[in-house]
């Protein structure tokens, strides 16, 4: 399996305060920064855009995992580049154009992944998997943080890591140190967790029960 990354959501942070919270996640132990961007039309609920990625960049240096839960993708992805996103994880049924996205995110400098909701069938992902840097397997129907982690949704792990010993598989939505094991022994790599971190006694304890769990 691939190294563990731990990406808190920062959909559970203090978002008048986001470079702090960032750097509070990272003193804690954090690989990644989960930015969850949602547009209000692609889910019912509306976040940030680039203009704030741009903003948290002069704070750190971290590796910022963009996940973009928006309609028509190909919109947002040159001033996500400039604004200095790492990761461009749009979601499968945003677009019907998936090659060249990923071609257009990788010539722009950042890493490109692709993320499934709960009701999409994993093969759509076979073909394009080797073109990507990571995949997302959504745990929950995207748009809310909080929500309870659908265990159904991983065989979908499976059936990518079985077919994929080397690729980033990411899961978020409902992790928490209940089903985090489950999780992981279906392959999981990058961990995506937004409540059970922020809303833990310790956070630090969290993050590395979930790289534990990765690691055995
Ligand atoms: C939900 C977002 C998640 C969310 C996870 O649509 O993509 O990243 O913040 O939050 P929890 O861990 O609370 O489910
Ligand atoms: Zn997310």
């Amino acid at each position: 399996m691939p190294v563990a990354k731990i990406a808190p959501s920062l959909l559970s942070g203090d978002f008048a305060n986001l470079a702090s919270e960032c750097q509070r996640m990272l003193d804690l132990g954090a690989d990644y920064l989960h930015m969850d961007v949602m547009d209000g039309h692609f889910v019912p609920n509306l976040t940030i855009g680039a203009p704030v990625i741009q903003s948290l960049r002069r704070h750190t240096d971290a590796f910022l995992d963009c996940h973009l839960m928006v309609s028509d993708p190909e919109r947002w992805v040159e001033d996500f580049a400039k604004a200095g996103a790492s990761l461009y994880m749009f979601h499968y049924e945003a677009t019907e154009n998936h090659l060249s996205l990923i071609h257009k995110i990788h010539e722009l400098g950042m890493k490109a992944g692709i993320s499934l909701k709960p009701k999409t069938p994993v093969d759509v992902l076979l073909p394009l998997a080797k073109h990507l840097d990571m995949v997302l397997i959504m745990t929950v129907e995207p748009g809310f943080g909080g929500q309870k982690f659908m265990v159904d949704c991983l065989p979908k792990v499976s059936t990518l890591r079985k077919a994929f010993p080397d690729l980033d598989i990411e899961v978020d939505g409902g992790v928490d140190l209940t089903n985090i094991d489950q999780a992981t022994a279906a392959g999981a790599n990058v961990i995506v967790a937004g409540t059970s971190i922020f809303k833990a006694e310790s956070p630090r304890k969290v993050i590395e029960i979930f790289r534990q769990s990765v690691n055995a």
